[in-house]
């Protein structure tokens, strides 16, 4: 089984090139199911979520090659309409694939996912939107949804909360609906301009992508493309948090500095000093690290919820009190009972946690989730001694090599099997 080691580390120095964006690659590679062809995505992640999605399109009927960070998408012969239950269980993004596999095959199936470890994840949205845009929808044993559709129809949206899955999904049936379709109060993140940049390089229409209204025009067809994935602003984030940690200075290069922006300033009221030019990022921190009164996750370009654990682990060395709202996810804050193993002084209330910064020792913790446990690596690196971090899994969902880039940036991290 693996697990992480890490051990307490003085100042980190530098530089490190982020893997590709988790969040953006997955959608893109359910929109190659758009073009019965081949499709190309340069920089993708080597990572569990992508391994998972590869699964599902491979059961539809594609095939895949790599070549080095580049990957393949030959959609040809697409000829399966059902995402098994089982991989949907273990990525529920996946679900984004309804719209894709009704353009191709008129009909899809799906198990609505259940709750899971960071929270109740509804899809009343998505199927809002499919719905809208003409999809007729049938249950079977209350979570067994089937959906039909000849084709799409252009329609005005208005989403009830700018949800990054829903906006996606909408994006991916409205591309080839017949006739116009507006968004409102469609989601923001980079994620969404990332698939909109890559639509658009396939023939589609859409503008407003950023704005909060995405107006799309539909087209009949798609051609086949090659696209480049962003970085990972999350992983981006997960420098920033060792650097604050340990002191010193890191480089990170291949970054769009604008997609950190709500990260940025609250690492900078911490007492980091950042820079950016072009297409690299320099985080240090000299001084004191201090704490941050309130900070609570919204939307972009809010402070990000997939951030929030590990700023929680930064805050529990920092100098007073801090307090982070959850606004996003409910019960989120899993990470806070593994770091109150190692001594962190935290106490949640309903959506909130406070934490008094302090001194924390190194024991054995496990991941609760993705982030929470990149957190918990965070954590390991203040930490007197080892810190022991259990439930690798969940990162491996996320980081191509948790270990080795904190180590890269002169952590004492180690994977271990
Ligand atoms: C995406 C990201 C995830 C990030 C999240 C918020 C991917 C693969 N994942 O997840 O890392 O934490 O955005 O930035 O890109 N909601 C509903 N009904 C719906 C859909 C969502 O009520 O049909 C709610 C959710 O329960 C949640 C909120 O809306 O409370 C935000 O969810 P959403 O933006 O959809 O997140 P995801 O796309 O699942």
């Amino acid at each position: 089984m693996a697990y992480l080691e890490i051990r307490q580390t003085g100042p980190l120095s530098g530089t490190y090139r982020v893997q590709g964006s988790k969040n953006a690659v997955l959608p893109m590679l359910a929109a190659t199911l758009l073009v019965p062809g081949k499709t190309t995505l340069h920089r993708v992640p080597k990572i569990k979520d992508v391994n998972v999605m590869l699964e599902i399109l491979h059961l539809l009927g594609c095939c895949s090659c790599w070549e080095g960070e580049a990957l393949t998408i030959d959609a040809g012969n697409v000829n399966n309409w059902v995402i098994p239950e089982e991989l949907i269980g273990q990525m529920r993004s996946s679900v984004i694939l309804l719209a894709p596999i009704l353009y191709r095959m008129k009909k899809a199936a799906v198990v609505e996912p259940g709750g899971c470890s960071i929270g109740r994840r509804p899809i009343d949205i998505h199927l809002y939107v499919l719905q809208a845009l003409g999809v007729k929808l049938h249950y079977e044993w209350e979570e067994h949804i089937f959906a039909q559709a000849d084709y799409f129809c252009g329609a005005h949206l208005f989403l009830k909360f700018p949800s990054v899955g829903a906006t996606e999904q909408a994006i991916l049936a409205a591309v080839t609906a017949n006739g116009m379709t507006v968004i409102d109060n469609a989601a923001r993140e980079p994620e969404i301009s990332e698939l909109c940049r890559m639509l658009r390089g396939m023939g589609a229409k859409i503008t407003g992508d950023q704005t909060g209204r995405i107006v799309i025009e539909g087209v009949k067809e798609l051609f086949e493309s090659t696209c480049e994935v962003g970085a990972d602003r999350i992983v981006a984030a997960t420098c920033l948090s060792a650097v604050a940690v340990c002191s010193g200075e890191i480089t990170l290069t291949g970054v769009d500095a604008s997609h950190l922006n709500g990260v940025i300033e609250p690492f900078e009221k911490m007492g980091c000093k950042i820079w950016s030019d072009k297409d690299t990022l320099t985080a240090a921190r000299m001084d004191k690290l201090m704490a941050i009164p309130y900070l609570k996750t919204s939307p972009y370009p809010g402070f990000p919820t997939d951030v929030q654990s590990l700023i929680m682990a930064v805050m529990s060395f920092a100098d007073g009190q801090s307090v982070v709202e959850e606004g996003i996810f409910e019960g989120r804050f899993r990470t806070a009972y593994q770091l109150q193993k190692m001594g962190a002084a935290i106490i949640i209330e309903n959506n909130q946690a406070i934490i008094w910064g302090g001194h924390l020792i190194g024991t054995k913790v496990e991941a609760p989730d993705l982030r929470g446990g990149a957190a918990l690596a965070i954590a390991g690196l203040g930490a007197d001694g080892v810190t022991t971090i259990f439930g690798y899994d969940h990162i491996a969902r996320g980081y191509e090599d948790l270990a080795g880039m904190l180590f890269m940036l002169g952590a004492q991290a180690a994977l271990r099997e």
